[in-house]
């Protein structure tokens, strides 16, 4: 579609309106006019009946009607749309040739009536009345007959005349209905130029919202707030780039530095097997960085949990302190569990979500302090929370814990299995079953979990 589409059919719309206005208005008019024109014949008539009245009833004998006629004569030449006819029993007193055809419609009844001659295209209005006997003179028939073929032509002239001003008028309304269209339409054709300029990697700029009509600073708005998240994910993105790069540079350079040294002059086996010990620690390590990587890779794609157990949480947490056992007595810290409840879950999922948050615990308790792991059921949802003494995390961290590669304290980056991906794991296997995260941080107790439904 063009872009003046919209302007096309605004002015389309605009034309519609119009025709139905002309329409109305015109329809409404002809009506009232033809009404109008369609009495002025019998006004007429009357009229020219009521001058003549009182000469017609009051003369009774030939002389005087021979002035009457004259007077008809001299009335009818005047104006020729009129004619008299006076049909009687005594032809001294008719008037105007009365063939058998006027006779007879004479004798009809008295009063307006139409009357169709063949010399006339339109039928004559003719006003028929009965005259009383007068001293030598019979009854007679009066008729005053009025060609209504100007009435006809002004009627036709009429129609005309509205039919080519509706015409002309729905010309003009869309053409200038398409003009303000346009007018309209110019903020919007703006809007979409300027938002033609945003794009990557100019995702800061925003729509000006100041120079907008209202209508439009709703769709500016919610076009502004996309580009905002849009910015947000793009520089997340960037720098996850660089945060890769980063995590998986220094176990390589470990690598090639270990491998370099140990190349430089002959050595021993127990030489190479302490270094081939080593490098294989540093590949571990990017393997579970990698691995980390396309577990969050897929969760991205929408992957969900699909092999879902009944399993119990209590049940699970005491396997995965099993699994981590070793790691709890180096540290010397003790684990309590408390409260259970069942959820249908993922168990792989599950128990790789419950290392990461212990192992984080266990790294983050000195030795002697007891962490604890609370499963709480309460109103369709299941929390499990890991807490563990240890300093308040400032507020401004606790919310992008969660975030991939983000760590309080950087320095800790490159020490061993830690690459910052752990809560972040977390994060995407509470969302694959449909659950949530959360943290706390209160009163020297830190307090990471996740919420899974019930
Ligand atoms: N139990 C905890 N106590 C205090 N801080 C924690 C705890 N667990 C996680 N954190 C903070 O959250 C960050 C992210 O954790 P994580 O994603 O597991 O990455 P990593 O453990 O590799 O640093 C950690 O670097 C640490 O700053
Ligand atoms: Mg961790």
């Amino acid at each position: 579609m063009s872009r003046n589409s919209i302007a096309l059919r605004l002015s389309g719309l605009f034309t519609l309106v119009a025709l139905l206005v002309f329409l109305l208005i015109g329809g409404a008019l002809y009506q009232q006019v033809d009404k109008g024109l369609g009495l002025l014949p019998e006004a007429e008539l009357d009229a020219r009946y009521s001058v003549l009245e009182s000469a017609l009833t009051r003369f009774g004998n030939p002389e005087h009607w021979a002035k009457i006629h004259n007077k008809l004569k001299l009335l009818s030449e005047e104006d020729k749309r009129i004619r008299f006819w006076v049909v009687s029993s005594d032809p001294a007193y008719e008037y105007g040739d009365p063939d058998q055809r006027l006779r007879r419609f004479a004798q009809g009844p008295v009063g307006m009536r139409d009357l169709t001659l063949p010399e006339y295209r339109h039928p004559l209005k003719v006003l028929v009345s009965q005259l009383p006997a007068k001293e030598q003179r019979p009854p007679l028939r009066f008729l005053i007959a009025i060609d209504t073929e100007a009435v006809y032509e002004t009627q036709h002239q009429l129609l005309i005349a509205l039919i080519s001003l509706a015409i002309i008028g729905v010309l003009l309304a869309s053409a200038l209905g398409y003009w303000v269209a346009r007018i309209g339409l110019k903020p919007l054709i703006r809007l979409s130029e300027e938002a033609q300029r945003l794009a990557p990697p100019r995702l800061s700029g925003r729509l000006q919202l100041s120079s907008l009509p209202p209508e439009l600073t709703q769709f500016a708005n919610s076009f502004n707030s996309t580009l905002e998240r849009v910015e947000q994910a793009y520089s997340r993105l960037e720098s996850f780039n660089a945060d890769v790069a980063h995590e998986l540079r220094s176990p390589l350079t470990n690598l090639i530095g270990q491998t370099q040294v140990a190349l430089t002059r002959g050595r021993s086996a127990e030489h190479y097997f302490e270094v081939l010990q080593s490098n294989l620690e540093e590949l571990e390590r990017l393997r579970s960085i990698i691995n980390d990587m396309l577990f969050l890779a897929s969760a991205d794609q929408g992957s969900k949990a699909t092999k879902l157990t009944s399993t119990s949480l209590a049940g699970e947490v005491a396997t995965t302190l099993d699994y981590l056992d070793f790691i709890l007595e180096d540290a010397q810290v003790k684990v309590e569990v408390s409260g259970d409840a069942l959820v249908r879950i993922e168990i792989a999922h599950l128990r790789r979500a419950l290392i990461n948050l212990l192992s984080n615990a266990v790294q983050h308790t000195r030795p002697g302090q007891v962490i604890r792991v609370e499963i709480d059921a309460r109103e369709g949802q299941v929390a499990i929370a890991v807490s563990n003494p240890g300093q308040a995390i400032s507020s401004e961290h606790l919310p992008r814990l969660f975030e991939r590669f983000y760590r309080v304290d950087a320095s800790r980056s490159n020490s061993g299995a830690n690459h910052g991906l752990g809560l972040a794991i977390v994060k995407a296997i509470a969302l694959m079953h449909g659950g949530d995260v959360f943290v706390r941080s209160d009163k020297g107790i830190n307090t990471f979990g996740l919420y899974l439904p019930a």
